[in-house]
């Protein structure tokens, strides 16, 4: 079986890109020729995801209105959307789309990571290349890429068995000295349906937060649990944050040279 459904967590708060997205959602800042979720969307068309769960907050009025004029968003795949009322957490944010998806494999995709593509500059196949082995595995996948070891307390990190990509622990933001892996999530993540359990059960972790990386954890000591790891020359950029935001925009203008 393959994956068809996407969700897309798009409820937080947006504070690394205060005060810009006080006036406009992070996901609706222009990249390039067209906004940031554009791009996001492009890839979930080209992995060819039927569904596209957006779980966004009450506030972010200009999200729905965007979304309803569907001939301006380009794909096929059917959007749905639910509400995360208050942001508790990615994990809690993903746990929201459940009431739309059911007991199903799904794709996370967080919308304020762009992946680009080596050759074209556009948009990145790896979460299609990341659908096609789910298809054949039905292993769920953890898209990361190595980071220096001063940057690891930024991001969720995989810890691998030494002969082969699969995930024996989770850290949620470790300190420099708790692991000495450097393998970080960047933002795309493929679950076979039992991570829905692991989600229920979630209690706060790191931050207060109900976190994702809690939940894949608990998955892993159950079932495999495998890395993607980004190929070199692939890259990523966390348009999260001002400066990725702006490496971002000139990498993908190059595309239209
Ligand atoms: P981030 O922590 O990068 O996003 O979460 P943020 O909260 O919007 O931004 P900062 O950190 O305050 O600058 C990654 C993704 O998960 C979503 C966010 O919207 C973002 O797309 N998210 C996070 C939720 O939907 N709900 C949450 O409770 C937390």
């Amino acid at each position: 079986m393959s994956i068809d459904w996407a969700i897309i967590p798009m409820a937080g708060i947006g504070s690394r890109m205060r005060p810009l997205t006080r006036a406009v959602p992070k996901e609706l800042l222009p990249m390039v020729d067209k906004p940031l979720i554009d791009w996001i969307i492009d890839e979930i068309n080209l992995a060819n995801i039927a569904n596209i769960v957006l779980v966004t907050h009450p506030s972010k009025v200009a999200i729905k209105e965007y979304f309803s004029d569907l001939e301006q968003v380009r794909t096929s795949a059917k959007i749905h959307i639910v509400e995360q009322m208050e942001p508790l957490g990615l994990g809690h944010a993903v746990g929201c789309a459940q009431s739309v998806i059911g007991l199903e494999d799904f794709a996370v995709i967080l919308p304020d990571v762009l992946l680009t593509d080596v050759q074209s500059h556009l948009v990145s196949p790896i979460l299609k290349n990341m659908v096609d082995i789910f298809t054949q595995t039905q292993q769920s996948q953890i898209l990361v890429e190595n980071v220096e070891v001063s940057e690891i307390e930024k991001y969720g990190i995989a810890e691998t068995t030494s002969s082969n990509l699969q995930i024996s622990r989770m850290l949620e933001k470790p300190g420099m000295h708790e692991t000495d892996s450097t393998l970080a999530i960047v933002g795309r993540y493929l679950f076979s349906r039992s991570i829905w359990k692991e989600i229920e059960q979630l209690k706060s972790g790191k931050g207060g937060e109900l976190q994702l990386t809690d939940a894949i954890q608990n998955l892993l000591v159950k079932e495999i649990v495998c890395c993607y790891v980004m190929g070199v020359g692939d890259e990523s950029y966390d348009c999260g944050n001002k400066l990725g935001y702006v490496r971002a925009f000139l990498q993908l203008a190059q595309g239209y040279k």
